[in-house]
């Protein structure tokens, strides 16, 4: 495999990552940002995300190339469980770098942040999501009913993915 890295979100990253997630195929992702101001407004408060320890953003770089990005969201109210969120660009889709970006995000999140159990959760039509939880070993917990809306504003029911250490 190619190699894939990990760094945190840059300014410069804005027109690429909104490039990729203007893709209408992304059927089962809540994207907020829909122009570059949205998007540059997005990246200039990661760093202060971090210093909360609100969200640890990266980018998922291939060859160092910036083709996705894989975040962690800390639970505020329990802080050693953190949500991990991932996408990827269509045309590197099917090639197993989603499952490599979140074993690299998990040595961050285990190691670095000092988290014990870490969680993803998808839609449960996202076939292609619920593998790279599979993949990686995530543990099947349950059906979270009426989690969150779709862009059509209805609400849907979602897959509970984690992994405890
Ligand atoms: C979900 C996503 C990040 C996966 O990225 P990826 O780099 O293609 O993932 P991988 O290649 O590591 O693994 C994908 C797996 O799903 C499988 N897959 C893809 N589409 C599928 C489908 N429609 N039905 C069943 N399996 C599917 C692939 O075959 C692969 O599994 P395999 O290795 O067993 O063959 C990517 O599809 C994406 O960016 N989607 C849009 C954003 C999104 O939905 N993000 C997740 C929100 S929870």
């Amino acid at each position: 495999m190619s190699n894939i890295s990990l760094r945190y979100q840059q300014l410069k990253d804005a027109r690429q990552f909104l490039k990729i997630l203007r893709n209408p195929n992304f059927l089962y992702l809540a994207v907020k940002a829909k122009t570059l101001q949205d998007e540059e407004k997005w990246l200039r408060a990661c760093p202060a995300k971090r210093r909360k320890n609100l969200e640890w953003n990266y980018a998922i770089l291939l060859d160092g190339l910036v083709i996705g990005a894989i975040g962690i969201k800390i639970n505020q109210f329990r802080k050693h469980i953190g949500e991990i969120g991932y996408f990827v660009a269509e045309e590197y889709w099917g090639r197993g770098i989603t499952t490599q970006a979140v074993k690299l995000v998990e040595q961050k999140a285990f190691k670095k942040l000092g988290l014990s159990r870490l969680e993803i959760v998808m839609r449960a039509e996202n076939y292609a999501s619920e593998r790279v939880a599979i993949k990686n070993n995530y543990r099947k917990e349950g059906k979270l009913r009426k989690l969150a809306k779709d862009r059509q504003g209805i609400w849907r029911d979602f897959w509970l993915y984690a992994k405890v250490l």
